[in-house]
């Protein structure tokens, strides 16, 4: 045998011998690098998740290594769990567009915060997501859909468009229906009102109105009569909007409502316990952690009610370094939900931590306590603060 394939040979060898099986996990470490079944960190960002038949599926923002990271150059990933601590890397399930920059998801895009819903009547699963286009920053602010017949997919891309073009909210005045005059062309963008003026008269729904309304962040949510919502931030985030969807959840229902105007608030989450529904969300500091907001409502079309900062205890002002992503309740468990978070690290972007932690029910509200190391047992021994 030649000397260089023996030396191919014996190395391979030693790497086989030194290969450890990946460790089976059993419990949440929030924070620490976590591998999956192949043992390589978890890379599904800004997740998403979705229980069917008996498997949870992640789906999240596939980051790759550095600054350029935050930009999406592989596209949607997917993992699947059946116990929620090990999970198999399913592949891509939605693939961004190498090679025709033209294209919505021309890779370099900005692709985030992807939720995957089963449409019962149709048997789809649609993808939602964050889509901005290739090189024009954060500006395009539209929301994009995608289509599969398996959970995995991979996903047809169907079109992305901003939300609700035409239509009026439901919770606004007749007198602020109107197109504005002059203020129409202000352009900005992120976290907070340009100086001078008031979230009313620059009056954002209505400027947006005819192109359809911004959408970034966002989530969707289903309730238990089918009905699905997406739920994004607007008006250069300055308001959330709780938008219903068609039957088949393709497309917005030409329903919707404004919420915590001028708030700021971004990372929508939804849950819904014992008949009244929740929202965790943060504000809006791109990257870097703030304190996050929480709020209640008997019915998904409101009022609602901000409760304030559900996270208790040391760096709860921070939301423990992460911002909300999700808040899933465990199958088969009652009371039984977690905060997931993103521990963003926008300098290596592919090294983002996943804070998930349980969610604590009381008296009307909820919260979230920091803990190092815990298993769901936690939720059956109601080893409760
Ligand atoms: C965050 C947002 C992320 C991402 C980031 C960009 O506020 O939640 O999804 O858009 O800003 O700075």
């Amino acid at each position: 045998m030649p000397a260089a394939s023996c030396c191919v040979l014996s190395s391979l060898l030693v790497s086989a011998l030194l290969a450890q099986p990946p460790a089976v996990h059993n419990e949440f470490r929030p924070g620490e690098r976590w591998p999956d079944t192949d043992g390589v960190h978890i890379n599904a960002h800004g997740g998403g998740f979705l229980y069917h038949n008996g498997t949870y599926y992640w789906f999240g923002e596939h980051k790759v290594e550095g600054r350029r990271g935050n930009n999406a150059w592989v596209g949607v990933r997917c993992y699947s769990s059946k116990d929620l601590y090990n999970w198999k890397n399913e592949g891509v399930a939605l693939a961004v567009v190498p090679d025709n920059p033209a294209h919505d998801l021309a890779a370099g895009c900005i692709l985030e915060r992807p939720k995957v819903i089963y449409n019962a009547k149709t048997g789809k699963f649609v993808m939602w997501f964050h889509l901005e286009l290739k090189g024009q920053g954060y500006r395009a602010a539209r929301c994009g859909t995608a289509v599969s017949d398996t959970p995995t997919g991979p996903y047809t891309y169907l079109r992305s468009f901003r939300p609700n073009a035409g239509v009026w909210p439901e919770n606004v005045p007749d007198e602020r229906k109107k197109p504005l005059d002059g203020i129409e062309k202000i352009r900005f963008s992120g976290g907070g009102l340009p100086e001078g003026y008031t979230i009313e008269q620059l009056n954002i729904f209505a400027r947006d109105f005819e192109g359809g309304q911004m959408s970034r962040d966002m989530t969707l949510f289903v309730d238990d009569d089918g009905r699905a919502y997406h739920i994004y931030a607007s008006e250069e985030n300055s308001t959330l909007h709780i938008s219903l969807l068609t039957e088949d959840y393709l497309a917005p229902a030409g329903r919707y409502i404004r919420v915590f105007e001028g708030r700021y608030m971004e990372a929508p989450a939804m849950f819904k316990h014992n008949g009244r529904y929740f929202l965790m969300m943060s504000g809006c500091t791109g990257w870097a952690p703030n304190a996050a907001r929480s709020a209640v409502a008997d019915s998904i079309w409101g009022p609602w009610k901000e409760l304030g900062n559900p996270c208790i205890g040391e760096n709860a002002d921070k939301t423990f370094f992460s911002q909300s992503t999700y808040i899933l309740p465990i199958h088969g468990k009652k009371d039984a939900f977690i905060y997931i978070g993103d521990r963003w690290n926008p300098e290596n972007a592919i090294d983002g931590r996943y804070i998930w932690l349980p969610v604590i029910l009381r008296d009307g509200r909820f919260e979230i306590r920091w803990l190092d190391r815990w298993s769901l047992s936690w939720f059956d021994k109601k080893e409760q603060p």
